[in-house]
């Protein structure tokens, strides 16, 4: 029921009702590697969690390493998607006595997944229902960790609990983390650009060949003349589970005790990476389906679909060995010495 109120207050965004993907993504390592920003870097400054394909390597280069031929499972419900996804890992910070604890996490509505993420890909920017998919090695960042500035059409936090139903990134949600405390849970969105310049795989700053059309946030069928092509819109959505970390000293005059693995406490530098790793034309088939109701959320027919206990069983050991915080244990520090920015 929320699923369908959530799904319908999507739908209100755009004309017409739209059908889109909708699936999990299980944990496939936890570790300080980043092959789009930092490539070859070991490790890389920050921690990620990361989803998708096994393939997940140090350095992954566009358009030569191939995704799909190299993965032997994906953490995926899709089997034929073996993309990266990834994300900053989220910390619990004790008021008391400065000591770390990586934020456990939980299944989102109607999804079975073992940590992760949920992943969206969303037709907004499709103009008469379509929509050009990823080119492989195509690649790109949403969000910037150095940013300070609040961007919440792109980048929100939801703390679950204040009622569901309403479109993500709208002003329900907060571009900061919550200043609050939330019994069931804080929401991370991030919502990645729709169209496409229909030339670059990649730029400089992993942005520059996409944008928004709305200028952030959920897209329309108006992308800019700039980047003319409209692209599926991806979202990712985590689901950190907050509510064993009740004190109210700890939610005070703007404060919370949470800090991302790069240091942010205060939230608004969230970000996400997403390099394509879709097999042959398996992502084309699916959005071309979308209009036809024969594909929606984890349920689209064109497309293989594999049991949650599979997609869980999908691991990759650490390449960088280290203690990021498994299983609750605390940390003196974040992993890598990362300081907090803002105190
Ligand atoms: C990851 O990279 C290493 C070093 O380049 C390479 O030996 C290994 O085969 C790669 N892994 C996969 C799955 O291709
Ligand atoms: C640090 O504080 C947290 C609560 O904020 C507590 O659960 C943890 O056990 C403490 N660790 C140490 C080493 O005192
Ligand atoms: C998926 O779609 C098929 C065909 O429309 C339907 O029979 C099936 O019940 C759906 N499964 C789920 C989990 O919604």
């Amino acid at each position: 029921m929320r699923d369908a109120l959530l799904l319908a207050a999507l739908s209100a965004q755009s004309a017409v009702a739209q059908n889109m993907l909708r699936f999990a993504c299980s944990q496939l390592t936890i570790e300080r590697a980043d092959p789009l920003v930092n490539p070859g870097l070991a490790p890389s400054p920050h921690t990620h969690q990361i989803i998708g394909g096994n393939s997940f390597n140090l350095t992954m280069e566009p358009g030569v390493y191939d995704l799909a031929a190299r993965s032997t499972c994906t953490t995926c419900t899709y089997s034929e998607d073996f993309s990266n996804y990834w994300t900053a890992s989220l910390y619990f910070r004790s008021p008391e006595n400065g000591t770390f604890q990586r934020v456990p996490q939980f299944a989102n509505v109607g999804l079975q997944q073992d940590g992760g993420m949920t992943v969206y890909y969303m037709p907004y920017s499709a103009v008469n229902g379509k929509m050009t998919a990823f080119k492989p090695g195509f690649r790109m960042l949403a969000g910037d960790p150095m940013s300070k500035k609040n961007n919440r059409a792109s980048i929100c936090h939801r703390c679950l609990g204040n009622g569901e139903g309403f479109a993500p990134c709208d002003s329900k949600d907060t571009g900061e983390l919550p200043t609050k405390y939330c019994p069931k849970g804080i929401r991370a969105t991030i919502i990645f650009p729709s169209c496409w310049d229909g030339k670059n795989l990649d730029s400089p700053d992993h942005k520059s060949h996409v944008a928004y059309s709305n200028g952030g946030g959920l897209g329309s069928p108006k992308c800019p003349s700039s980047h003319p092509v409209p692209i599926p819109q991806v979202m990712y959505e985590i689901m950190w589970d907050t509510g064993k970390y009740k004190n109210d000293a700890w939610y005070k005059n703007g404060k919370q005790p949470f800090v991302y693995s790069f240091g942010d406490n205060v939230g608004y530098g969230q970000h996400g990476d997403y390099l394509f790793g879709w097999k042959d034309d398996s992502l084309q088939r699916a959005m071309d389906a979308l209009p036809s109701g024969k594909c929606a959320n984890a349920n689209c027919s064109v497309l293989k679909i594999q049991s949650a206990k599979d997609a869980m069983a999908c691991k990759k050991k650490q390449m960088v060995k280290e203690d990021v915080g498994q299983d609750g244990a605390w940390l003196k520090e974040l992993p890598g010495g990362v300081k907090v920015m803002y105190d």
